[in-house]
């Protein structure tokens, strides 16, 4: 069977960092206070002269180093995002642009946090149906630039960044319970609209200019990010036959540690099996899971065969999961 498996994966967060201390001489919040209630101790804020495609592309080839092949091969590239360059054209031609790749297609994908997840269950329907072979998926934002830095509720929670995987089609075989042996297993998409209100930018896209900046109702998000969290991760399970205690590593969307320990308690998960690196660089909305993914591949964490539960969060609301093996 034509399966989707990882070919290489990387990272970029920009050169600058603000401490939590730093937000303490901006705003009324302490290095204490975040710790306690995010995990977060710093993030990563992009150049004035950066671009979101500037962050993807230098992921992108530390992704295409990673994966030992030239960017002649890849046909398909989805930047999920929600810092998008322009309204149009998509950051991903831009980025297919820098990459010198004339061939295949490229667009965005907008699904804000759950981004990433939702890039990866389209470039796997596109790897199984034949329409892709090597697909570049990024996660890169520059959510410095949406922040009230006046807002301690929310501009102490988000960085920039930016993390791809280049997935390849492969032929797999299966084990005996019918489960491929290498790459992905399944993705579960979802999305309810009744809570669009709930995390939202606060300027019409294309109508009258408004503050441009985060709203949120944090208590209701991070109620919902627990719930929505471990539902997506029980379809995953329930697709392929699977109970929690199979998950080697549990890649979860990095938005808040409290987030994090408590989707991993629900599921039964020790400490040791989840993937955290919030604190190196806060909520990079799309671009967590990559550059998660990429650190602990760079750790050499994951090995060969095990079993990695990717799971994701965002405003709309819109959540999901994919299963691999590694
Ligand atoms: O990927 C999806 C994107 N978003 C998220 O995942 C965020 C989800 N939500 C969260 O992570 C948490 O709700 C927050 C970190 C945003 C807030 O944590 P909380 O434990 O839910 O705090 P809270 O909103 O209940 O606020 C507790 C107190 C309040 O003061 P009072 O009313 O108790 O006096 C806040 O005003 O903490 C205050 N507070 C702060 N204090 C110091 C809020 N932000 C700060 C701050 N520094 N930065």
């Amino acid at each position: 069977m034509t399966r989707s498996i990882i070919a290489g994966t990387g990272a970029y967060l920009p050169e600058k960092i603000l401490h939590n201390n730093d937000l303490a001489q901006m705003v009324a919040t302490s290095d204490k206070w975040i710790r306690q209630r995010t995990g977060i101790e710093m993030r990563h804020i992009a150049d004035d002269g950066q671009t979101t495609s500037d962050l993807a592309y230098i992921a992108a080839k530390r992704a295409l180093a990673d994966a030992a092949i030239s960017a002649d091969a890849i046909d398909l590239i989805i930047v999920a995002t929600s810092t998008p360059e322009n309204i149009f054209p998509a950051t991903a031609t831009r980025l297919q642009a820098k990459l010198g790749i004339t061939k295949g297609f490229a667009y965005d994908i907008q699904a804000v946090c759950s981004g990433f997840i939702f890039a990866m269950a389209q470039a796997d329907n596109a790897i199984r149906l034949g329409q892709a072979k090597c697909v570049l998926i990024t996660g890169a934002e520059i959510f410095s630039r949406l922040l009230d830095w006046q807002d301690r509720s929310t501009c102490v929670l988000f960085g920039d960044g930016a993390g791809a995987v280049i997935l390849q089609a492969q032929n797999v075989e299966d084990d005996a319970n019918g489960l491929p042996k290498k790459g992905i297993l399944s993705t579960h998409l979802f999305a309810d609209g009744r809570h669009y209100d709930q995390l939202y930018v606060e300027t019409d896209a294309i109508g009258p200019s408004k503050s441009g900046f985060i709203r949120m109702n944090g208590r209701e998000v991070f109620r919902f990010a627990i719930n929505m969290m471990v539902q997506s991760i029980e379809a995953g399970l329930d697709a392929s036959g699977l109970e929690a205690k199979a998950i080697d590593w549990l890649v979860p969307h990095q938005a808040n540690l409290r987030i994090i320990n408590a989707v991993g308690e629900k599921l039964g998960l020790s400490e040791d099996k989840v993937v955290i690196t919030v604190q190196e660089h806060a909520n990079t909305s799309a671009a967590t899971i990559p550059i998660a993914l990429a650190r602990a591949a760079e750790q050499g964490k994951f090995k060969h065969g095990q079993l990695l539960a990717l799971t994701a969060m965002g405003a709309g609301f819109t959540w999901g999961s994919a299963f691999l093996r590694w």
